[in-house]
């Protein structure tokens, strides 16, 4: 493992490293024990979108790893003013050991991992948000022991997240449902990974069918970062996909919920629903420490 790209570019037997390892960050973390896997290295983050968890967590998570995080706003870098990103890739690999970038398009992601010369981390693009799911992924394993038998139900957008959920939550061999709005359908990469599966992955327009035997219910914004001028249009076509109390009665005994955050209550999900089910969310906050710092050790510590 070089990157951390996109989901679809890991074994399983990665994954499950990368959990396990993030495990143990997480215990040492909280019983004091030091581990500067990383002294004397630095990490360069761009951030072409707006972000509190991803920065925060990132650069965190390299000082409690001994290491130097470089918050890099878009507005300030050439890249900005149309730099390339050949470029970019191949200045930066002079001077860091590694680069988180969150942008829009994941070709600029791709391309700065193909041009540079050290490992790229993607910390969200349009088209997946891999980051987040390594996180998603070690809260299920936390909470339900193991991924054996379980089936994650996502409801509303094919966005970045369902994306990476869908990939993610297959490879670690759970069975996975969607529920999304017909024109609001993963794209056709995502759809052909997902049809190797066979009957453990089926795709729906209704939530309630979506939900029923489900284990974890995951959801996300209606309207991504980038999508603010399709607001309203977005409001119409997703209304009906919401978790709400209807819905987790469609689901198994002691299901739990998950959303990325920034949520919108009312609107996704409901503020019953989602404060019923705070701790199991902020607990997936805080793993994206635990599971980006794995991350980084795994690609950076050589
Ligand atoms: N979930 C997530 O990536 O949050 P931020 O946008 O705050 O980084
Ligand atoms: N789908 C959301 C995820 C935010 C973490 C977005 O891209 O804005």
């Amino acid at each position: 493992m070089k990157h951390l790209l996109k989901m679809l570019d890991l074994s399983t037997d990665e994954i499950i490293e990368i959990l396990n390892l993030a495990d143990q960050l997480k215990y040492e973390l909280k019983h004091g024990i030091p581990h500067p896997h990383l002294k004397g290295k630095t990490l360069g983050m761009i951030f072409q979108k707006a972000s509190t968890r991803t920065r925060v967590s990132f650069e965190t998570g390299m000082y409690q790893l001994g290491g130097y995080p470089l918050f890099l706003s878009s507005n300030d870098l050439q890249i900005g003013r149309g730099e390339p990103v050949q470029d970019t890739a191949r200045v930066l690999s002079r001077y860091l050991d590694g680069i988180m970038i969150r942008t829009f398009e994941q070709k600029e992601v791709e391309d700065l991992a193909k041009y540079g010369s050290i490992p790229i981390i993607n910390g969200l693009t349009d088209f997946c948000h891999p980051c987040q799911v390594l996180a998603d992924l070690m809260t299920i394993r936390e909470f339900k022991g193991s991924f054996d038998g379980l089936k994650m139900c996502f409801i509303g957008d094919g966005n970045n997240m369902a994306n990476s959920l869908i990939v993610g939550c297959l490879k670690v061999g759970m069975k996975v449902s969607i529920a999304c709005p017909d024109d609001y359908q993963p794209p056709k990469e995502i759809l052909d990974f997902a049809a190797q599966y066979g009957d453990k992955f089926d795709m729906t327009n209704s939530p309630v069918q979506a939900a029923k035997g489900a284990d974890v219910l995951i959801t996300d914004v209606w309207a991504s970062m980038g999508q603010e001028g399709e607001a309203e249009k977005r409001r119409k076509a997703f209304a009906g996909y919401q978790i709400n109390d209807e819905l987790m009665a469609q689901a198994n005994d002691g299901a739990m919920v998950l959303h990325c955050l920034p949520a919108h209550r009312e609107e996704e999900i409901t503020e019953k629903v989602f404060e019923a089910h705070a701790n199991e969310i902020f607990e997936e906050a805080e793993n994206r420490l635990h599971a980006q710092k794995a991350v980084m050790v795994k690609l950076m510590a050589k």
